[in-house]
């Protein structure tokens, strides 16, 4: 039998339609994105979140010439904002990702991995985390929960 996900997000066409804080956390994930320590990659990474206590914690991807030591944007992001406030929700997570010197670029959603650690932390705190992802001229997409990208997802309830 032949079954089917149906899965939800937004378009958000332009930076102009994001609230302030949306236009914030853009403004942060652009900005923090140009720090990125990306010498092997050149694909420049910059992550926004907004915790519940009006927090904004920001984050790029680091490499290594070793290349699996290194880490996206999002989970070096995330697991700094857990490790320091582990007690705070995260509402929101914003990700501009883009090769180096691009000018203009297509939204690149979060890797696998990333989103598999930003499930763990939905699970953690019993709330959504919203997603966006956006490119660097301004189209955002945006989830409502880290479920809508990780379809069929593994969590502790299996352990
Ligand atoms: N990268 C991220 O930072 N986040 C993602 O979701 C996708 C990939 C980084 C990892 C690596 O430093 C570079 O982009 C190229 O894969």
């Amino acid at each position: 039998m032949e079954k089917e996900i149906k899965i939800n997000f937004e378009v958000i066409p332009s930076y102009q339609e994001l609230n302030d804080i949306e236009k914030t956390l853009f403004d942060k994930a652009k900005s923090i994105r140009e720090q990125a320590y990306a010498t092997y990659s050149n694909f420049w990474v910059g992550c926004a979140i907004l915790l519940e206590n009006g927090e904004i914690i920001t984050g790029n991807n680091q490499e290594n010439a070793a290349y699996p030591s290194g880490l996206c944007a999002e989970r070096t992001t995330i697991f700094w904002a857990s490790a320091n406030y582990p007690d705070i929700k995260i509402k929101k997570l914003f990700v501009i990702g883009a090769p180096k010197d691009a000018i203009t670029s297509v939204a690149i959603p979060p890797c696998g991995g990333c989103r598999q650690a930003i499930l763990e932390y939905e699970a953690k705190q019993k709330d959504a985390i919203e997603i966006y992802f956006a490119s660097l001229d301004g189209e955002i997409m945006k989830s409502k929960s880290i479920r809508d990208l990780l379809p069929f997802s593994f969590d502790s309830s299996f352990l």
